[in-house]
């Protein structure tokens, strides 16, 4: 099995349903947000505050060279805005199947409306930066997904095992 990575808007359901897939298929779960949050011992808020997001992006680009190197099986959670950065489209090609879990606009408000971590979502409309933003992503992650999950009115059990199937038939 390849790595299965993992890709969406904030909000899809990556980190969560990734863990929990990781654990039926026996293999490691890594998060690039957690990976970068424990090296440079902060969080990706104040990554953004202090740096901005084009540093973020950097620290992006070298998660996805570093994990090239490692050669185990893993699910692999992405932020939600490393797919569209066009440097990254060859690494994600060389490190394995990519599932792009989709999540309706509606869907997505109702789960980040009160999000105060996100740096991209914070001051003004939820719901409009997130279909400003989706504008933009959505024919990226179209693009870039080897595989698409449609996990809209699914439970994350329901979504869960979507999810395995995809990866089993792989
Ligand atoms: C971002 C998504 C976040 C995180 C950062 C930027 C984005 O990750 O990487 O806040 O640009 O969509 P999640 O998709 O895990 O929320």
């Amino acid at each position: 099995m390849d790595k299965i990575i993992l890709i969406g808007f904030m909000g899809a359901g990556k980190t969560t349903l990734g863990r929990i897939l990781a654990k039926r298929l026996g293999i490691a779960f890594v998060d690039t947000d957690e990976r970068i949050e424990k090296e440079q011992k902060r969080a990706v808020s104040d990554i953004f505050a202090k740096e901005g997001e084009t540093y973020f992006r950097e620290l992006e680009t070298e998660q996805l060279k570093e994990l090239l190197e490692h050669e185990e099986c893993m699910v692999l959670s992405v932020g939600g805005g490393l797919p569209v950065q066009p440097q990254n489209h060859e690494l994600l090609q060389k490190l394995g199947t990519t599932v792009y879990l989709k999540a309706d606009i509606e869907t997505l408000v109702k789960r980040l409306g009160r999000d105060t971590k996100r740096p991209l979502l914070q001051g003004g409309s939820v719901e409009e930066k997130i279909a400003g933003l989706m504008q933009e992503r959505e024919p990226v992650y179209e693009k870039v997904a080897d595989k698409i999950v449609h996990t809209d009115g699914k439970s994350v059990e329901e979504a869960v095992t979507m999810l395995q199937q995809v990866c089993e038939r792989l």
